[in-house]
């Protein structure tokens, strides 16, 4: 615990703190009820990867919750350079979270006329090699990712309990982390990830339209849309299509591209052998990072 303390630096309202003395009210939204949204990238020699379409996104994500942001975005790009900065990081990673402010315990939105904006800035996480070279392995959950109409997953939103309950089975099973399909048996997303079947030369992900978080790794790697021969889409896909996968992989800004090793689910387990469509797919966006970190506006 204490080491966790020790490497994040911590700014609340604009305030840089210690991260041991950080502390948030206990009648703030987020707290009482997840009512807060966030956002997380990393930077690289000190630029932010991605920096404008996380903002969208999180502007986006305000908008789907009906949640007013008091906060300009100017000056929330300011306190997030100078948490980095404060951090003193070249390869940081950064979580921007704003919630519906304090209100006395009631669930109604109306009574807060403020946001409470917390930025954590700590070394950016790596993962190792292995899961690279190997592949990370997962479980179908039978946990159903909420439906579009009740909290769209598209809003990314500090209610993620949902998710927790589907990793918990992972773990309970032996598996590291977990894919949902939602209400109609369509495949949706993994907990904290987008993920991907390669079929002959289709590279699919699941269709926005049926709940999940439009990931801005899973956006990158769609405009790609062309490698060579092999072709970038969305498409609707169900279990089944794991069955029926020659590979598959995860994509998340902190994970990049991350192959899958295997998946367990309630009809079997499907393994996986060949990474080399999911490696070219890795090398394509692991150039595109670098030729916009090379033109970063957002450093620090
Ligand atoms: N999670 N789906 C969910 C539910 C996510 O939480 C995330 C990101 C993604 C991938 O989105 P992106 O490519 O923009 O990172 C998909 C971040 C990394 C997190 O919670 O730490």
């Amino acid at each position: 615990m204490k080491d966790i303390y020790s490497k994040t630096t911590v700014n609340i309202n604009g305030e840089i703190l210690d991260a041991e003395n950080a502390k948030i009210s206990i009648f703030d939204r987020g707290f009482l009820f997840g009512d807060s949204i966030y956002e997380v990238s990393y930077t690289t020699k000190r630029n932010i990867l991605f920096y404008e379409e996380h903002m969208d996104r999180l502007f986006n994500s305000a908008k789907l919750l009906n949640m007013n942001i008091f906060i300009d975005r100017d000056k929330l790009t300011q306190e997030i350079l100078k948490t980095l900065k404060a951090s003193n990081l070249d390869d940081g990673y950064f979580r921007l979270i704003i919630t519906r402010g304090e209100s006395e315990i009631s669930l109604n939105p109306n009574l807060s006329t403020h946001n409470n904006f917390v930025i954590m800035v700590k070394p950016r996480p790596s993962y190792s090699n292995e899961l690279y070279i190997k592949g990370i392995d997962l479980l179908l959950s039978n946990v159903i990712r909420n439906p579009k109409n009740a909290t769209d997953p598209n809003a990314k939103s500090g209610n993620y309990l949902n998710n927790v309950m589907a990793i918990a089975e992972a773990k309970k099973k032996g598996y590291s982390d977990a894919i949902m399909v939602n209400g109609n048996g369509q495949l949706t997303e993994g907990t904290t990830f987008n993920f991907w079947i390669i079929k002959g030369n289709q590279v699919l992900t699941p269709m926005s339209d049926n709940g999940l978080l439009m990931g801005i790794t899973r956006h990158k790697v769609l405009e790609l849309k062309n490698i060579d021969d092999l072709e970038m889409k969305e498409a609707e896909l169900f279990p089944k299509d794991i069955f029926e996968a020659d590979e598959m992989f995860i994509t998340s800004s902190t994970r990049g591209v991350m192959p899958i090793s295997k998946i367990l689910t309630n009809d079997g387990l499907k393994e996986f052998q060949s990474f080399e469509k999911t490696n070219r797919v890795a090398n394509a966006y692991g150039q595109l990072v670098e030729n916009y970190l090379a033109e970063s506006k957002y450093k620090y």
